[in-house]
């Protein structure tokens, strides 16, 4: 099959930024969408120019380094997908792509597809783990946990920090991604010691970093190539105005 993509090209965060218009050919229907960018890629190195840039490690959707928008859609067309999973057999001779990075204030441009996602680095830095050591692996059943919270916890783990949910979103909230953050351990009896001080710190920093809120569009639910459910901002809700009445009973006491 032959495309024509025009791939957003940027040296910089500092750089304007521009469409490029170029041509593959000849791509195997079996390939991957990121195989076919390594086509292009060799023909650029050939021919002595500068490859594309994209963000990529395990190819096998597991570990949340690529992602851009392809068409305007997060991931691409094909639902609860990671770009680098994304088949070539899933588009067809002779269409036209545009490929973008992820838009967002929070997010700058690295280079033409590549994002800085630091910032969900820093927003798990402010609360997204258990401070204790937890130790090995333990018994199984000598911690009871109730199936559909095991479920649910495991569900809300599946996140792995694309950053799809932000792009998607027309105010890059990062709630979806803060809110499986923060379920995964809320879920779970280790979690809870610190669950409603987490709650606090983690979107009080989701803030800080300049993403944008939630006003329930439900656009990160449909781009999210884990299908994260959008209940899981539900729970964070919940938990957020739970630790914020804690939080006043103890200053009230302290006063
Ligand atoms: S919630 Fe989904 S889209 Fe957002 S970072 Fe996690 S896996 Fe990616
Ligand atoms: S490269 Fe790891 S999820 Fe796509």
């Amino acid at each position: 099959m032959n495309l024509t993509l025009y791939v957003w090209r940027q040296k910089n965060a500092a750089d304007e930024g521009d469409f490029v218009h170029y041509e593959a050919r000849d791509i195997n229907l079996d390939m991957s969408f990121l195989e076919m960018l390594d086509v292009v890629n060799e023909e650029l190195i050939a021919k002595g120019e500068d490859p594309i840039a994209f963000d990529h490690d395990c190819r096998e959707g597991i570990c949340g380094m690529c992602g851009f928008v392809i068409n305007g859609i997060a991931h691409g067309p094909q639902r609860g997908t990671t770009v680098c999973q994304l088949h070539m057999r899933h588009f067809k001779d002779g269409d036209t792509l545009y490929l973008e990075p992820w838009r967002a204030k929070a997010f700058a441009v690295i280079k033409d597809l590549v994002v800085d996602r630091s910032a969900f680095d820093r927003i798990i830095q402010a609360g997204g783990f258990i401070s204790v050591s937890t130790g090995g692996a333990p018994e199984a059943n000598a911690l009871p946990v109730p199936k559909e919270d095991a479920e649910l916890a495991m569900d809300a783990a599946e996140c792995i920090g694309c950053g799809a949910c932000v792009a998607a979103c027309p105010n890059a909230s990062a709630m979806l991604f803060t809110a499986a953050k923060v379920s995964h351990l809320a879920l779970l009896p280790q979690g809870q010691p610190e669950r409603y001080q987490r709650v606090l710190t983690m979107v009080a920093w989701m803030e800080q970093e300049g993403f944008g809120s939630c006003t329930n569009i439900g656009e990160c639910e449909a781009a999210c190539p884990k299908e994260i459910s959008l209940a899981f901002i539900a729970r964070l809700n919940r938990d957020y105005i739970k630790a914020s009445i804690i939080q006043r009973r103890q200053l009230s006491r302290k006063s």
